[in-house]
Formats: C-alpha cells, structure tokens, sequence
C-alpha cells in the first residue's frame, strides 16, 4: 500500500486499524515517518537496505526550471551517496553494537559519536531528497492546494502568499548549504517555515516536512550559478501541490 493509497482508504472510511503493513498505524507525524521510509521507495524491506527511489518523471520534465544534467548529477550520484552512507552508518551501527565490551575505545574501532554524526547526516540527506522529488512536479501538472492544506496556509500564514513570501526569503536566507522547509507542527496544529543550516544540524523534533526546498548549491550551481533566488523563484513554477496536501492531510490526520 503505497501513501496514496493509503490516504485513500482513510477517505472511504476504513479503520485505522486496517493500515496494516508498511504504513502502520497512520496517524499525524508518525503515519508520514513510517511512509518516509518504506511507501515512497527509499526503503527496500526485502534487502532491510535503504535504497535511491526512481524519479517520479524523466530527467527533463521539470525544464527549464530545473536542466536534466542538474537532475541527473543530483539524483543519481548526490542523493545515492546520502543512501550508500545511511546503510553504511547502519552496518556500522550493527558492527559497534556486536563488539566486545570497551572495543569502542580502542585505536581503529568506530567512534559512536562518529557514526551517529555519518547517520543524522545522511539519514536527513536521504529522507530530504525523497520528499524533494515528490514536492515537484513537471510545471503545469502540480495542482494547487486542497481544502486542508488551503485553510492550514490560511490560519498560519494568511494566505498563499504570505506562505510564499516566508518560505522562499527562508529558503534564500539559508547560509551555506542546507533546505527551506514547510513543516506541520502537531502542538498548535498550524504550519511553520524553517530552515535547515547543513541538514543534519538543526530540527524541531515532533514537525512534519511537507514541503522542501534544496538550496544546496548542488540543486542549482549548474543553471543558476551564484543566484539561488532566481532558483528559488522557478521552484516554484514546479511545485506540486497534490503531494504536499497528501502529505498535509497524512500529517494532519485528516479524513
Ligand atoms: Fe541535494
């Protein structure tokens, strides 16, 4: 059962109960984690191996916002190494977990501080980028906004606009690298913007991305060299608005 289906069997009124399966129980963040994982393809259960999902359109669909060589570099080579590292922490993990008490501290074993440094660092590079390419959408073909995610802009932004105005100044403002983020943060059941300085850094624990932006200069130094905000601008040509209120409405747990 994939997110889409699963958001599906919500709105006919089946149980919770009965997202058995990869999804689990779906419900507000921890339906999204458990999907984040496994439904949009970045998990291969089979292998127990994190694995790089296939675009979800060709290499050229987004031109020209975004040129098929930026596309290629960044999918294939930037994000499969944030998915070689996370497994790699993983086994790692599995290995200093396996050894004898105190090898830790002796010269050549892994450092767990080390490790969990690699694991945020590519865990967050891994999960970012597979939500960044269901965020986007060939232009013309991404929707707008449902009734949820509508009314949600509304109260926590005052609209579309404001929305865009805070997140895409967010996004340009990120020093060095990193990400612009919409997030839903379940304790006032409102929207927020952040921004994410190197991505494994900086988090408010319990938010839900809904939205993500990569303005690392790999997402763009091909076509845009220096100027992230022309980038910034064409993202949003290309936005698909139907992932984010899937996703809005996974989060929100909304039927
Ligand atoms: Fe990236």
């Amino acid at each position: 059962m994939n997110r889409r289906e699963a958001i599906g069997l919500i709105g006919g009124g089946a149980a919770l109960s009965a997202m058995a399966g990869p999804v689990g129980a779906v419900h507000r963040a921890a339906g999204w984690q458990a999907a984040a994982g496994g439904d949009d393809g970045g998990y291969d259960p089979q292998q127990n191996m994190y694995v790089l999902p296939p675009l979800p359109y060709a290499y050229e669909a987004l031109e020209p916002h975004i040129d098929a060589q930026t596309m290629r570099l960044h999918h294939d080579i930037h994000h499969k190494g944030y998915v070689d590292g996370l497994n790699k922490a993983v086994e790692q993990l599995s290995a200093f977990r396996a050894a004898e008490p105190g090898a830790a501290g002796t010269p050549g074993a892994p450092s767990i501080k080390a490790v969990e440094r690699e694991l945020a660092f590519h865990g967050s590079g891994h999960f970012l980028h597979t939500i960044f390419w269901q965020n986007m959408a060939p232009a013309g073909s991404g929707g707008e906004p449902d009734v949820n995610l509508g009314q949600a802009l509304e109260r926590s932004f005052g609209g579309m606009e404001g929305f865009w105005k805070q997140f895409s100044e967010a996004a340009k403002a990120v020093e060095g690298g990193g990400w612009g983020l919409l997030v839903y943060e379940p304790v006032a059941n409102r929207l927020m913007t952040m921004q994410a300085e190197k991505h494994q850094n900086l988090t408010a624990w319990g938010v839900t991305p809904l939205l993500v932006i990569d303005v690392w200069e790999h997402a763009y130094y091909l076509k845009y060299q220096n100027k992230r905000a022309d980038y910034v601008a064409a993202f949003r040509n290309i936005i698909n608005w139907t992932d984010v209120s899937d996703r809005a409405r996974m989060a929100m747990g909304v039927v």
